[in-house]
């Protein structure tokens, strides 16, 4: 019902107003900032309302069943808008565009969608929606990537926080993962183009930067030789960045693999002072046969070793990650090895996931499915226990110092500010009007599972 326009909407003439729905990871994110800034361009204003909306777009994701169907559910409820408002348009784009089903779909059942493209032609945008100006019905998603594109516009969401692609698609295509077949191969911008993102965001006030990719420290694949090394590669860039970003910026990055951390990766880590010291390593399995299985690319205790020397070289530094429970064949002794691996690396936080079957990946069709009943289970056991383990490690801060960067007001009680440690943790005080960006530093008092509280210990 929210979607029938109410008496008194006004709809302003010559202004032309778009909702853009965004689902999924950082990617998407990142690249509704840039569908953003073409839509800025294209005369129109973002809307949070679909009520006045000319323009309603879905960015989609498609990495797990519940992700895709809550896009398609929000879909229907377009339509029925639609049906009530034909001069309202309807668009979809991001990761499930470039799935065959659902390009098939738009010849058949979503054949009322108004505009598609996909993940690899959001550059055309400009045509794209002159053309849907005309009138004319647009759908055009590319099988393949081309070049890595530059000088796309941005709007970004957050003035604080900016997100900077280093590669885009993935070439390491785990069994279970639908992603490198809707992103494409892996590709890595130029380190003068990511060097000179990262300048002008911090320019224009962005005080944390995260860079992004599938898998960050594959970077420069295919890229010319630079400053005697064979090619640019994820350490280099960030010294670069380290070297060329003014005081106070903190640099993060997303996702590494396993796989790829090396010491030359760790050493800058560590040594690189506005490098923040978190590490984002999906772990997925803790099962050898499991994570084989997945193509995965490293064993439970390769990875536990990887981990101690990360942990070593930057002590205090916070390790996330992503977990998966019912990969077909798990068997709950499989599991238990998942919860003892958990147990061992002691994340300071994690993604749990349920094994999601996608079209189109080697997974999908191995034998062994887990029974639903199954997944649920296990997935309960690996949250308690990653939750507790959370709490644990978050009371090992209660007493310390910690340097943390001002957002806002806390969501729940706006008589407490928040803000986020280096290490990325969010952490309440009691303080209001603290400007946003501003570094202060707090004594950590209590701790949760996903929030710490203190008090400033700097304020005059
Ligand atoms: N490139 C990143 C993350 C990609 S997607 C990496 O390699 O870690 C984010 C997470 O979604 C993955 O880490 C994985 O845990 C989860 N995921 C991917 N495909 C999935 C599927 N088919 N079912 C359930 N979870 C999945
Ligand atoms: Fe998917 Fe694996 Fe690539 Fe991550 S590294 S995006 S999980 S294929
Ligand atoms: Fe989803 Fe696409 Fe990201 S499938 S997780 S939005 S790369």
């Amino acid at each position: 019902m929210i979607y029938e326009i109410p008496d008194g909407v006004c709809m302003t003439e010559g202004l032309r107003l778009a909702k853009l729905v965004v689902y999924g990871c950082q990617m998407n994110e990142r690249d509704s900032e840039t569908i953003a800034g073409y839509l800025g361009k294209a005369g129109y204003a973002l809307t949070e309302d679909e009520r006045g909306a000319d323009l309603v777009l879905y960015l989609t994701c498609c990495v797990r069943g519940n992700a895709e169907d809550r896009a398609l559910g929000n879909l229907g409820q377009a339509k029925r808008l639609k049906k009530a408002r034909p001069g309202l348009k309807v668009g979809i784009c991001g990761c499930m565009a470039q799935e065959g089903w659902v390009r098939e779909a738009l010849g058949g059942r979503l054949s009322w969608i108004d505009l598609a493209f996909g993940t690899h032609n959001i550059h055309r945008l400009p045509e794209l929606l002159a053309r849907l100006d005309s009138g004319e019905r647009v759908v055009e998603v590319w099988d393949f990537p081309q070049e890595v594109v530059e000088d796309l516009p941005v709007l970004r969401k957050d003035p604080l926080k900016a997100f900077v692609n280093i590669t885009y698609g993935c070439d390491n295509f785990c069994t279970y993962c639908i992603v490198p077949y809707v992103r494409g191969r892996e590709r890595s911008r130029g380190v003068k183009e990511i060097e000179a993102e990262c300048v002008e965001a911090a320019g224009s006030g962005v005080k944390d930067i995260t860079l992004l990719g599938q898998n960050v420290n594959a970077y420069g694949k295919g890229l010319a030789p630079a400053d005697g090394l064979e090619r640019p590669d994820f350490p280099y860039l960030l010294g670069v960045l380290d070297e060329a970003l003014p005081e106070g910026i903190r640099l993060r990055f997303t996702t590494s693999h396993p796989r790829f951390v090396d010491d030359r990766m760790i050493e800058a880590v560590a040594s690189l002072k506005k490098v923040c010291e978190q590490y984002h390593l999906p772990v997925q399995a803790g099962s050898d046969k499991v994570l084989g299985m997945m193509n995965r690319g490293y064993t439970a205790s390769g990875y536990l070793a990887m981990l101690d020397r990360v942990r070593k070289a930057v002590p205090g530094c916070a390790v996330t990650s992503d977990i998966m429970v019912g990969f077909p064949g798990e068997t709950e002794e499989d599991f238990l090895d998942t919860l003892a691996v958990v147990e061992e690396a002691r994340f300071d936080a994690a993604f749990t996931f349920v094994y999601s079957p996608r079209k189109g990946t080697a997974a999908e069709a191995m034998p062994g499915q887990v029974p639903e009943e199954e997944k649920k289970d296990r997935i309960k056991r690996l949250i308690d226990l990653q939750n507790r383990i959370s709490l644990s490690v978050n009371r090992g801060l209660v007493g310390k110092v910690e340097e943390v960067m001002a957002e806002g007001p806390s969501e729940k009680d706006p008589g407490m500010w928040s803000g986020r440690t280096r290490t990325n943790k969010m952490v309440h005080w009691p303080e209001t009007g603290v400007a946003p960006g501003r570094l202060v530093r707090v004594r950590i008092e209590r701790a949760r599972t996903f929030v710490l509280h203190g008090t400033r210990e700097d304020r005059t």
